[in-house]
């Protein structure tokens, strides 16, 4: 397969093979592996621009980036055209992002019943706005997350990427299921395809993406400029390099057990740490976070030993294991690794 490095303003994504932004999942460690296992590009968690303009701490730390972490993402929402700009100024001064990612497709009430997230596909021209007010007031490229539409009989997305390209936006990804159908469901390849017709910028193709031959379905289907993995990489971050091989023709092996608990104990230590940062900012800290962060860790953990024998018990005794020493020595165990 013949794949070009994508090219959203100034930035050079060499493999246009990304991670999706997935709050309570894509944490910096998490986007760290992601990154060195061959994701192109990454998104911070999503992050309130209200936050960002008030400079709250508990907001800044999502903004939490290492410097290896190139090229990376700040994934906001919101619904006022001011705030995303104001937001977007502090970003830019912080110095780690090469873009900024507006959320138009987030389906939670809360968030949606606020205009921001989902919300604002009901209308096309106040996203174009945001767009171009970020834009006059940082000189980082601006990229768009969205849907489909707003539900099966509400399929806009043409509308709304017309307006996100006439705002001046680098690139549009687009998740191929109505808001809806939350995160699961048939993706909508014609939707994807047509938009990619009809749009100049770059677009990105997302929904669905378990293994290569899918990413290659994408692909195909629609013709897109990449793809962006979101729930096929929790627990199995070697999707990237799975994929990466695929289409370079070159063979590609699963990891071994000795890099699954390598990865999952990288993952755990680094989840801590982000959990410990955020306890200090707390008027009265937890003696628990590391225990904290070993119950946090049992959605990935599952997925991580996703069909080996003893994981569910594994799991269930996370709410009960008080140390990270103790998950790993199970996680050797589960995997056989003396
Ligand atoms: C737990 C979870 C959290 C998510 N959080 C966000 C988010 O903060 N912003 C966003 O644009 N999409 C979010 N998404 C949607 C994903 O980015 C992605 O579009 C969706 O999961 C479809 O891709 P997939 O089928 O590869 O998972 C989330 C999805 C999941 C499962």
């Amino acid at each position: 397969m013949n794949i070009k490095p994508l090219k959203i303003g100034e930035i050079v994504v060499e493999t246009p093979v990304m991670l999706a932004p997935m709050a309570g999942y894509t944490t910096l460690p998490f986007r760290n592996i992601c990154q060195k296992l061959g994701s192109g590009l990454s998104f911070t968690e999503m992050v309130p621009v209200e936050g960002v303009r008030r400079r709250l701490p508990q907001t800044m730390i999502y903004l939490d980036s290492s410097p290896e972490e190139r090229p990376v993402g700040a994934h906001i929402y919101g619904s006022d055209p001011d705030a995303f700009a104001a937001a977007a100024e502090i970003i830019e001064s912080l110095g780690r992002f090469d873009l900024i990612d507006i959320n138009c497709g987030c389906p939670v009430r809360k968030i949606a019943r606020k205009g921001a997230g989902v919300a604002l596909m009901r209308e096309p021209e106040k996203i174009r706005t945001i767009v171009e007010k970020v834009l006059e007031n940082t000189s980082l490229p601006v990229t768009v997350k969205t849907r489909t539409g707003i539900s099966p009989s509400l399929v806009n997305i043409s509308e709304v990427a017309q307006a996100v390209e006439a705002g001046g936006a680098g690139a549009i990804f687009i998740h191929g299921r109505p808001a809806t159908k939350r995160h699961s469901g048939p993706v909508d390849f014609e939707a994807i395809k047509r938009v990619k017709s009809e749009v100049s910028i770059p677009v990105i193709g997302n929904g669905g993406i378990t293994d290569a031959q899918k990413a290659s379905e994408m692909l195909e289907l629609t013709g897109v400029d990449g793809v962006m993995i979101g729930k096929g990489a929790i627990g199995n971050p070697w999707i990237f390099k799975e994929i990466l091989h695929s289409w370079k023709g070159l063979p590609y092996d699963p990891p071994s057990a000795i890099e699954r608990k390598e990865v999952i104990a990288e993952h755990l230590i680094g989840l801590y740490e982000v959990m410990e940062a955020k306890n200090k900012l707390r008027k009265h800290h937890s003696p628990r976070v590391e225990r904290l962060a070993c119950e946090a860790f049992r959605g990935h953990m599952g997925r991580y030993l996703h069909g080996q024998t003893g994981v569910r018990s594994l799991q269930g005794n996370l709410m009960q294991v008080a140390s990270i020493e103790s998950v790993i020595d199970a996680v050797s165990q589960i995997l056989k690794i003396k």
